[in-house]
């Protein structure tokens, strides 16, 4: 029995949609356990673009049971709007290969407004209604989980209670606040609940099953390391457990059970929103910067802003690699760099004059870190079209190779295009 994580060990955005696709075919089970519509997963299939926020990617393998685990929330109307952007695509969804848990919460419109009123802008979130949610979720009082959406009285009963007090929070951040009506969204919501009643399930009890019956389970995770609320930049990072971290919070699977954790990594570093980034390129529109930009199309799937883009942290990552339990690495969007002259990559950082080999654990203290540099040449040759490690230029392998004795793990997997085709498989 294999339980695989498939994890992003940067900011998030590490093309960690593909390497699921890829791993597909050896599970049956596939959950995401962290983060909602705020993560932008895209694979390309069958020549076919697909963009998923809210639906673990694994659902376009039509053997493969999707979940939603407790950890996530849920936004109804994307859920909604998802499953019938699937359907239309010709892919099957139905109550036997979607569940969603029953206790994973519900995010609602004046969570939204909540966040546009301040509290995201700070961080530069997605403005998804991430962080009121599990704002609430903590706070107990104020959370509601999909269940609920099950039990209309109760609910109504519920959103009484609740939104007479988020309007007056609102109001008070903002005179122009928008004011909501519990009933109205009572309404609205039970309107969604009719469609997503038959994915409502009790995942736990599901995957204990799935473990009980020994099949394969793929943990598919939003969101890279360095946003996991406990263990990354804090507080520029996301409100949930991104990193493995949160599979056993997130999903109810022990984290005992996990056989594989692969750590996805870019070839270079990207980062949306704000916070400190200390390999950041910030070399002007004829800069590398840029050109990895435009080359990787780096422009964020949910909110369209471009990314920040950046050479490749090592120290970085040998951090999240460790707190994660990699095994092994994917290196991701390596074509990209095919255009560029000579690499950099960060070996150590200096601050206040010393040299570390230490990820600091706050924003404050990483802002004063100052990167070291390695140089390696660059390859200058088109690679897409290699499906073997002796198709890559020797430049390519030397980067590859130095990443893996940087971060001290594998390189199992290399990419090299969009397409599924595009991979290399490394013994
Ligand atoms: P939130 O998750 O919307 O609360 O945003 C918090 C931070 O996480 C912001 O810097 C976002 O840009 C970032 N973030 C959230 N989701 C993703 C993602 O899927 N990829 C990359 N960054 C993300």
């Amino acid at each position: 029995m294999a339980c695989t994580c498939v994890v992003g060990l940067q900011w998030g955005d590490e093309a960690k949609g593909k390497i699921v696709d890829f791993l597909t075919a050896d599970h049956h089970v596939v959950v995401r356990y962290n983060g909602g519509a705020n993560a932008g997963h895209t694979v390309v299939r069958d020549g076919k673009t697909y963009k998923l926020s809210l639906l673990p990617t694994g659902i376009l393998s039509p053997h493969m049971r999707a979940v939603i685990g407790n950890g996530v929330v849920v936004n109804p109307v994307r859920f909604l709007e998802e499953v019938h952007m699937l359907r239309t695509a010709g892919i099957p969804v139905n109550e036997q290969n979607l569940a969603v848990s029953d206790h994973a919460h519900l995010i609602f419109p004046y969570h939204v407004e909540e966040e546009s009123l301040g509290a995201g802008a700070a961080i530069g979130t997605t403005g998804r209604g991430i962080g009121p949610c599990y704002a609430d979720k903590v706070t107990r009082s104020t959370g509601i989980r999909v269940g609920e959406l099950l039990y209309p009285d109760h609910l109504r009963e519920r959103l009484r209670q609740i939104v007479p007090r988020k309007n007056a929070i609102l109001s008070t951040l903002s005179a122009t606040a928008k004011s909501f009506d519990p009933d109205a969204i009572c309404d609205e919501y039970l309107g969604h609940a009719q469609a997503i009643r038959p994915f409502i399930k009790d995942t736990v009890r599901l995957l204990h099953r799935t473990l009980c019956d020994k099949q394969n389970i793929l943990f598919e995770a939003a969101q890279g390391s360095l946003l996991d609320v406990d263990h990354g930049t804090y507080p520029y990072v996301t409100s949930s457990n991104s990193s493995t971290a949160g599979v056993w919070a997130g999903s109810g699977v022990p984290a005992r059970n996990l056989t594989r954790v692969v750590g996805v990594i870019k070839a270079y570093t990207t980062r949306v929103g704000r916070g400190p980034f200390p390999t950041e390129l910030d070399d002007g529109p004829d800069g590398v910067g840029e050109k990895i930009r435009k080359t990787g199309r780096e422009y964020g799937t949910v909110t369209g802003r471009p990314r920040r883009c950046g050479w490749f942290d090592a120290v970085a990552v040998r951090y999240t690699a460790a707190l994660g339990g990699a095994d092994e690495l994917a290196v991701m969007l390596l074509d990209v760099l095919s255009d560029i002259d000579a690499f950099q990559i960060c070996t150590a950082y200096e601050v206040d004059g010393e040299r570390t080999t230490d990820f600091p654990g706050d924003a404050f203290l990483l802002e004063k870190c100052k990167p070291v540099y390695e140089t390696l040449s660059g390859w200058k040759k088109e690679i897409g079209g290699a499906r073997k490690l002796a198709d890559l230029p020797n430049a390519a392998r030397k980067y590859v190779d130095r990443l893996a004795e940087l971060i001290g793990l594998p390189v199992t997997i290399v990419s090299v295009g969009p397409d599924r085709e595009q991979t290399i498989l490394c013994k």
